[in-house]
């Protein structure tokens, strides 16, 4: 599985791209606004001089499909590297479907965004022109929320993708380290991950005594300072 880093916050992300331990990045207009993000242009150039070899993704930020068409096509020349993030609807409800059609027979590079359900995955993945390069966002983690298991659904999710060459499946909203062992498991071709996960990369096969031990010596160390006598 492909891992790639989620966020905005730039020194976060050459970090990331520094150490080699992401193949790819992911942004949003949220993760912006978090980050303090307050040029959207401005700053995509900036991480794009510094990361110019690597997938990422840019959210168009239109309601309006006609604007989000010229933001596409105008995010989509930034560099080769870029993936135009569509969400699969506007924020009114309306589809995305027929813009998605009309960017893709253009040749962008497109990922879809705020995906939940097998019927999404379908009808995006019917829209991809043959021959182009694509991510499908699913929320895992927002279904996992609601207390419903992600995983059958990025299995099937998997099955539907590879019908069509070029389309890749990217687990997103992940919470936690197991979530890309199930990734994985479910067939998906990406995850995207917070910094804090990527930081928890070092847990992996780590030895349970010795965690257990190392436990202990935490809460050891704390109790130190709270005056028990
Ligand atoms: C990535 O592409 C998504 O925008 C991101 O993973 C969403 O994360 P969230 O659901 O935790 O906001």
């Amino acid at each position: 599985i492909k891992i790639y880093a989620d966020g905005a916050v730039l020194e976060d992300m050459l970090t990331a791209y520094q150490k080699g331990v992401v193949s790819g990045f992911t942004t949003n207009p949220s993760l912006m606004k978090k980050a303090g993000v307050t040029n959207y242009v401005a700053f995509a150039k900036e991480v794009l001089a510094a990361i110019p070899d690597l997938p990422i993704s840019f959210e168009v930020f239109s309601d309006d499909f006609a604007i989000m068409q010229r933001e596409a096509e105008e995010i989509a020349s930034w560099g080769n590297n870029v993936y135009v993030k569509i969400p699969i609807t506007n924020a009114f409800g309306d589809s995305s479907i027929p813009l998605i059609q009309e960017l893709s027979k253009k040749g962008i590079k497109l990922n879809v965004t705020a995906i939940f359900t097998l019927e999404q995955v379908r009808a995006t993945v019917d829209a991809f022109a043959p021959d182009t390069e694509n991510i499908v966002s699913v929320f895992a983690g927002r279904i996992a929320d609601t207390g419903v298991d992600p995983i059958p659904t990025m299995k099937a999710a998997a099955e539907i993708c590879r019908e069509k060459p070029g389309t890749e499946l990217l687990w997103a909203s992940s919470r936690e380290l197991l979530n890309i062992f199930q990734a994985e498991a479910s067939n998906c071709d990406i995850i995207t991950c917070t910094p804090e996960i990527l930081n928890k990369l070092s847990n992996v096969g780590k030895d349970l005594e010795q965690l257990s031990l190392e436990t202990v010596q935490m809460f050891s160390k704390d109790s130190a300072a709270l005056g028990f006598t």
